[in-house]
C-alpha cells in the first residue's frame, strides 16, 4: 500500500511509499515505479542493500548520473556490508579472497570517479571506436547466421527457447572477437557472467550469492592472466593487446587495472546484451503490427530497439554514493549514502514521454536513458544496437509468423539487470 512519505527525526532519511520489493514487484517493477514517482522525487527504500535514497524521475536520474557530488566508488560497501562475512571460522582466508574481489572490482572503470575514470575510459574509447564497432558488423552477421541456421526448420517450426540458443550466446560471441579470446571457452564466459550479474543485480546480496560471485571473478581472473601472459609476447589486433600496449606506455597501472576491464567488459557487456535480446523480441511479438512493420521496412529498426530499450530497460538502474554531505529535494543527504538511479522509471516518466507505459516504435521524442548518462554513459552502446538490429532483421525476416508459445513468461528475479527466464517461441500460424 501507499503510505505518505513520513519526515522522520532530524538525521533519520524520510521514509518513502511503503512498497514491498517482492516477486509481484521484480514480475513488473512499473506500477511501483509510479507509486514512487508520484509520490516524489526522492524516497528512502530500506530493499536496497542497506538501504538508499530512490530517485524516479527522468530529470533527476539524469543529473545524479552526471553531477559529480554523486561518485561512482560504490564498491566499498559490497563485501563489508554482507552479513555473515566478517563472522565464521574461515577468517582470514575469506577475507584474503574477499579482498581480492574487492579490489579487482574496485579497479573496473564503471566504479571510478575523474581523473582515474577520464584516464581509463580514454584508452578504452579506441577499442570501442564506433568505425571499429562498425567494422564488426559482417563478423555478427556470421554469428547471427550461424546461431539461427542451427535453429531453421523443424527446429523453428516445432519451437525453442530464444533466450537460451540466440541471446545467451552471442553477447559472449561477441564479446570474445573483440578481447580474442578462445571461441571454446565462451559457456565459461556465460557462466562467470551469470554468478557476477546475480550479484550485481540483487536487491540484497547474500553471502551465497556474493561467494558465487568471488569465486566466478577469480577464475575469470585467473583464466585472463593466461590470456595476457601469451598477448604479451604475441600481441594482436584486440582489446586485451590494446590495453597491454596501454599498460606499457604508462596509461594504464600494472596493479590489476587490465585485468579488472577485461573482467567489467564481461559482465557490463553480456547480461546486458542478452537482456536487450530478449526483451525486445518478447515485446515485438506482443505487438503484432509493430512486428510487421519492421518486417515490411527494416530501416525502422533502429527506433524500435530505441523504444525497447526506453520501455523495458535491460539495466533497470545504477548507484551512485553522495561524495559530501548536501541537501536536495528537501532532504540532507549524508556522505556515503547509496542513491539509486532507477532509469527504468526515468524512462517512463509522463513528464518526459507522452503515454510513457505505450509501446511505440515510431516515437520521436529524444534520447531514453537506458545507456546512463554523462561521464559513465555505456562505452558499449553502439556494439549492442548492433547486435540487436542484425539479430531482430534477421529473426523478422527468417520466421515472419514467430509468435509466443508462453504469453506470460517469467522475468528473472535480478532487480537490475532486467529480463526473461526463458521465452519460447514458435514459427507458423496458430492451429484454428
Ligand atoms: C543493451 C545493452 C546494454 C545496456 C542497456 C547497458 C547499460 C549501461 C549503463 C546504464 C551504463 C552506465 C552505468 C553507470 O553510469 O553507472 C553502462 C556503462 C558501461 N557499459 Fe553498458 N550496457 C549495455 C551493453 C554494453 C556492452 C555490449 C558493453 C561492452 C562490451 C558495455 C560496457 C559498458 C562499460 C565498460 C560501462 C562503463 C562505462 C564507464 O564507466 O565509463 N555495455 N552500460
Amino acid at each position: 500500500m501507499l503510505a505518505e512519505a513520513i519526515a522522520r527525526a532530524p538525521g533519520v532519511p524520510a521514509a518513502g511509499p511503503d512498497v514491498a520489493l517482492d516477486d509481484a514487484f521484480l514480475q513488473n517493477p512499473y506500477p511501483v515505479y509510479r507509486q514512487w514517482r508520484e509520490a516524489g522525487p526522492l524516497h528512502w527504500n530500506d530493499g536496497f542493500f542497506q538501504g538508499a535514497w530512490v530517485l524516479s524521475r527522468h530529470e533527476d536520474v539524469e543529473r545524479v548520473l552526471r553531477d559529480p557530488r554523486f561518485s561512482s566508488q560504490r564498491t566499498g560497501g559490497w563485501v563489508k556490508r554482507i552479513e555473515g562475512v566478517d563472522a565464521g571460522y574461515a577468517g582470514r582466508r575469506a577475507h584474503a579472497g574477499l579482498d581480492r574481489f574487492q579490489h579487482l572490482f574496485a579497479r573496473a572503470m564503471v566504479f571510478l570517479d575523474a581523473p582515474d575514470h577520464t584516464r581509463l575510459r580514454r584508452v578504452m574509447g579506441a577499442g570501442f571506436h564506433p568505425s571499429l564497432v562498425r567494422g564488426l558488423a559482417p563478423r555478427i552477421e556470421d554469428l547471427v547466421d550461424e546461431l539461427l541456421d542451427g535453429l531453421d526448420g523443424p527446429g523453428a517450426a516445432a519451437g525453442f527457447d530464444f533466450i537460451e540458443t540466440v541471446a545467451r550466446p552471442l553477447p559472449s560471441r561477441v564479446i570474445g572477437l573483440m578481447l580474442g579470446v578462445d571461441r571454446a571457452d565462451e559457456a565459461r564466459f556465460a557462466a562467470w557472467t551469470d554468478d557476477l550479474a546475480a550479484f550485481i543485480g540483487a536487491l540484497r546480496p547474500d553471502e551465497a550469492q556474493l561467494r558465487r560471485a568471488q569465486r566466478s571473478l577469480l577464475e575469470l581472473v585467473r583464466y585472463f592472466e593466461a590470456v595476457l601472459a601469451q598477448r604479451r609476447g604475441a600481441p594482436a589486433d584486440d582489446l586485451v593487446s590494446l590495453l597491454l600496449r596501454a599498460e606499457a606506455e604508462g596509461l594504464i597501472r600494472a596493479d590489476g587495472e587490465v585485468l579488472a576491464q577485461c573482467a567489467m567488459l564481461l559482465f557490463a557487456g553480456h547480461e546486458t546484451t542478452r537482456n536487450l535480446l530478449g526483451n525486445g523480441l518478447y515485446t515485438l511479438l506482443r505487438h503484432p503490427a509493430q512486428w510487421a512493420a519492421i518486417q515490411a521496412d527494416p530501416d525502422a529498426l533502429p527506433g524500435a530497439v530505441r523504444e525497447v530499450l526506453r520501455f523495458d530497460s535491460p539495466v533497470q538502474y545504477t548507484g551512485r554514493r553522495v561524495a559530501a554531505d548536501l541537501d536536495w529535494h528537501g532532504h540532507r543527504l549524508r556522505r556515503g549514502d547509496l542513491v539509486i538511479a532507477l532509469i527504468g522509471a526515468a524512462n517512463r516518466d509522463p513528464a518526459r514521454y507522452a503515454e510513457p507505459d505505450r509501446f511505440d516504435i515510431s516515437r520521436r521524442e529524444g534520447s531514453h536513458l537506458a545507456f546512463g548518462s554523462g561521464p559513465h554513459v555505456c562505452i558499449g552502446a553502439g556494439l549492442s544496437l548492433l547486435e540487436a538490429t542484425i539479430t531482430l532483421r534477421k529473426v523478422s525476416q527468417r520466421w515472419p509468423t514467430l509468435r509466443l508459445c508462453d504469453t506470460q513468461p517469467r522475468w528473472n528475479t535480478n532487480a537490475a539487470l532486467r529480463g526473461l527466464q526463458r521465452l519460447d517461441v514458435v514459427s507458423g500460424h496458430a492451429a484454428g
